[in-house]
């Protein structure tokens, strides 16, 4: 019997990486022109890091987590996501003492979470996320949001959307709370169970739920907006003003809630409104987290910060038809017939290779066809064919593959000339 990938996991084949390290590219020239260090941070963590940080009533927590005992009898879980991570390095390294504030970091790399598999939606995926900590000034929300939409723009998609909302601070919170509890509690029965555990326990995920979503309580349930306190409002307009600054569309949706606790003013996400995009709209979600760095340990220092999901990014450039180029084809094919030729093309592939020259030969002792063949194959854009002539003069021709010119040089010249050999290909393709 084979083995398969588990569920909700998927393998990224050759073929398809140069998408990725394109992504990933864009992504880390991005981060550099605004500022933001990467950040690498563990792959597991201990579990109540995400239970405290994360939130204990959050569907994540709940029912999504990757959790184990380790030989040690510590209970661990694979990061679901990398906030928290984040904040815990941040307190634990003390980052908070460096010279130059806010901290402002980046990552990359595998999320965990114990979903149900569909399009858009895996239990392994990649997030690149951002997080900036130690500044409320809301002009750095606006940066953050900014950041996103920038990455979304690079890569070519069009029709991306920014959604905001605020959902104040701790006493604008809780005044929402207590309307959504009076709001609920005579009628909580009609509810799932999960909405049931949710009313004391945190409310406002009721909101989120998907099974009740067609309640038409929830319609007329308490709105966030209408208990912001002034504090609060003022807030959410400086931010709404800084979008407007940096010329960034925004919408605000007053439903708009995020599904992980740590959140307060600024809660966004962004959406693709490309056709076919399928059920999952949701590109990227981030907002505001001040209080989290205290919960985890460390000193008052506010944060904000959002994740997007790398797969998803793709999955919407497909929906607009569009992807990135492969820029990572082979530079040359190297063809040889016979031994002394083969020889002289080891030697000669491996003298490009210093001379930064990405090169390909023949490992199967084929027929010079069948090698001409790897050579399209591979979108090779020279290549060179080596047999008893070549030897004996110590030239070859070199063949552009894309236009078919050809030119004799001798063996020593290519080496030389590797640089201006890359330059010339491509301007006779221009
Ligand atoms: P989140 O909304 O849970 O927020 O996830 C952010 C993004 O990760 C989603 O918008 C989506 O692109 C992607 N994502 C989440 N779950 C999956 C999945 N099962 N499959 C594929 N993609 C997925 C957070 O994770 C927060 N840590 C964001 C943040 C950073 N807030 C502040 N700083």
């Amino acid at each position: 019997m084979s083995i398969n990938v588990p569920r909700g996991t998927k393998d990224i084949l050759p073929e398809e990486m140069f998408k990725w390290h394109a992504l990933e590219e864009l992504v880390r020239d991005t981060c550099r022109l605004y500022q933001y260090k990467e950040i690498r941070t563990p792959i597991f963590e201990h579990t109540e890091l995400f239970t405290r940080g994360v939130g204990d009533t959050t569907d994540i927590v709940q029912k999504e987590m990757y959790t184990f005992t380790d030989r040690g009898d510590r209970s661990l879980t694979l990061r679901p996501e990398g906030t928290a991570s984040v904040v815990r390095s941040y307190v634990e390294n003390k980052l908070f003492g460096l010279p130059n504030q806010p901290i402002k970091l980046y990552y990359m790399g595998p999320m965990f979470r114990y979903e149900r598999q569909q399009a858009g939606r895996y239990r392994q995926f990649v997030q690149f996320g951002i997080e900036a900590i130690g500044s409320k000034d809301p002009a750095i929300d606006a940066e953050v949001m900014a950041l996103a939409m920038k990455v979304y723009e690079k890569a070519g998609l069009k029709k991306v959307k920014l959604v905001i909302n605020s959902l104040g601070d701790t006493e604008s919170r809780q005044a929402h709370r207590d309307a959504l509890i009076a709001h609920f509690e005579p009628h909580i029965q009609e509810f799932c169970s999960d909405c049931q555990n949710r009313l004391e326990k945190n409310p406002l995920r009721i909101l989120d739920c998907k099974r009740d979503r067609e309640n038409p309580l929830m319609t007329t349930a308490p709105k966030l907006p209408d208990y912001l306190n002034e504090e609060s409002a003022a807030y959410f307009e400086k931010v709404k003003h800084y979008l407007e600054v940096l010329k960034i569309g925004y919408e605000v949706d007053p439903n708009l809630v995020r599904g992980l606790d740590y959140y307060n003013h600024t809660a966004f996400e962004i959406m693709s409104e490309g056709e076919g995009f399928g059920s999952i709209t949701t590109l990227a979600g981030g907002g505001r987290y001040n209080g989290l760095v205290e919960d985890l340990g460390g000193p008052e220092a506010p944060g904000i910060g959002f994740a997007m999901s790398m797969e998803r990014l793709f999955l919407a450039l497909e929906a607009e038809g569009k992807s990135f180029d492969n820029q990572e084809s082979l530079d040359m094919y190297v063809v040889s017939m016979g031994d002394s030729a083969k020889d002289k093309a080891l030697s000669f592939v491996s003298e490009l290779r210093e001379h930064n020259m990405s090169v390909e030969m023949d490992f199967l002792d084929r027929k010079v066809k069948a090698q001409m063949k790897s050579a399209d194959r591979l979108h090779a854009k020279y290549v060179v064919v080596i047999g008893d002539t070549e030897l004996e003069t110590g030239k070859v021709a070199l063949k552009n593959l894309s236009t078919g010119a050809q030119k004799e040089m001798a063996f020593e010249e290519i080496v030389e000339n590797v640089e201006q050999l890359k330059l010339s290909w491509q301007e006779e393709l221009a």
